[in-house]
């Protein structure tokens, strides 16, 4: 095939047509060697985004994406590895206390994971605020710590030969409007996380307002497509749908998160955080095989004494003091009344604005940035009492931060009727 096939495969799909394989893998390989222009696969990704993809098409896509670089293989471990991926929300700091508590059941948790863009915190820039923590490990160093038995989880940046094409794709999707497509956001994620070699996966899909999914029938769509391509590469795959209007637990930032996150582990935290948690370990305890019941294990401190062996395997102090921001600023009620409705988007664009979050890839952040919340929908607040804490070292961040918040919050005279779920849904087997 020749440059001009880019065209011809481009207007194939504008006008609805089915591409082949062979016109799958040559584009996708082409994108990633630079023998098909950027504007090209914009062009394409864009016809993507109107026309969707075939269930073949999308497995084909997934595939040229893994084919696009190394796929790893932990099969020889001699612990069964499940891994979880999230698709995103606001005060989701979930992996951090569920990755300890999977590998202290016994199985074996091989993390590639992100940093945080736009108003949604990343795992790495969280685990980063731990003195001495690092993200980047080589894989002979990560098969190791995947095998020892008192250690077994791994959380760390993914290296550049890990689905490469996606990177590409993905930083041009971001600049030209072609996110939001179903067949391009599941091959995406599933692409790295069958690249990563993981023999199981549960996806955490969030839906509501603070998430990609604002309503049910899409993340329905989307959980389905990636069980489905998961089925096909052979990684056993679960799918959670679970509700992202309001933040998860009491804080949104790095080292903020990391605090609660510890408290979940010591046996406290907040009630949503722990839910989450066991809900997701249950189901990756289960595709991995293992009879345990993970609420034993995080009730009797093994899950917190892996957090610890994961933390310095990686560098890191546990029993370090974590970074504070160095200016707080409280917002408060502005009467008496019952909080229902706290904004995840609000909460996490605020979040980003105090210093938590980047604009850009490469961006530093602060650590100590962020948001505790006081009072969570459902509670009873009065006039005058703090809501928020607001966290950062640069001041003239917090008015950009309060416009944020503004129409997050409302108070009413009684609660709503009727408790929010956490959990939505279930797909997979
Ligand atoms: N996360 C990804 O990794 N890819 C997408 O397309 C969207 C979210």
């Amino acid at each position: 095939m020749t440059g001009s096939d880019a065209v011809s495969i481009i207007t194939t799909k504008r006008d609805g047509g089915e591409l082949s394989d062979a016109q799958i893998d040559w584009v996708v390989d082409g994108f990633t060697r630079g023998a098909v222009a950027d504007e090209q696969m914009s062009a394409l990704a864009m016809a993507i985004v109107w026309r969707g993809m075939t269930r073949r098409e999308t497995a084909r896509w997934t595939a040229a994406m893994i084919a696009s670089g190394q796929r790893m293989d932990f099969t020889d471990l001699p612990r069964p590895t499940v891994d979880k991926h999230s698709t995103g929300g606001v005060g989701d700091k979930i992996t951090l206390p569920l990755a300890p508590l999977v590998a202290a059941c016994g199985a074996a948790v091989p993390q590639l994971s992100g940093r945080g863009l736009g108003h949604t915190g990343g795992t790495l820039d969280k685990l980063e605020s731990i003195p001495g923590w690092r993200a980047d490990l080589a894989t002979p160093r990560m098969r190791e710590i995947l095998a020892d038995p008192k250690i077994g989880a791994v959380v760390c940046a993914a290296g550049a030969d890990l689905a490469p094409a996606d990177k590409r794709l993905y930083a041009l999707r971001d600049v030209t409007g072609t996110v939001e497509s179903i067949p391009l956001i599941a091959s995406s994620i599933m692409s790295k996380k069958i690249a990563e070699g993981t023999g199981a996966l549960v996806l955490d899909v969030k839906v509501g307002a603070g998430a990609f999914m604002k309503d049910l029938g899409a993340a329905r769509e989307l959980a389905a497509t990636m069980v489905e391509l998961g089925k096909d590469a052979g990684v056993r795959t679960v799918a959670l749908l679970t509700a992202m209007d309001t933040p998860l637990g009491r804080t949104a930032g790095n080292a903020l998160e990391v605090a609660e996150s510890v408290e979940v582990l010591a046996g406290g935290g907040p009630a949503d955080v722990v839910a989450l948690t066991l809900a997701l370990a249950r189901e990756m305890v289960a595709l991995a095989g293992l009879d345990v019941d993970p609420a034993d294990v995080l009730a009797d401190g093994r899950a917190m004494d892996y957090w610890r062996a994961m933390i310095r395997a990686q560098g890191g102090d546990p029993d370090a003091p974590l970074p504070r921001a160095r200016h707080t600023e409280a917002l408060r009620a502005d009467r008496d009344g019952v909080l229902t409705r706290l904004d995840a988007m609000g909460v996490g664009i605020a979040a980003w604005r105090l210093g938590a979050g980047r604009a850009r890839q490469g961006d530093p952040v602060q650590f100590g940035a962020g948001i505790e919340m006081h009072a969570k929908p459902g509670d009873t607040v009065a006039a005058g009492e703090p809501l928020l804490t607001l966290h950062t070292d640069t001041p003239e961040a917090i008015p950009g931060a309060v416009a944020a918040l503004a129409d997050s919050i409302t108070i009413e005279e009684a609660a709503r009727p009727g408790e929010a779920a956490l959990i939505l849904d279930r797909i997979g087997w």
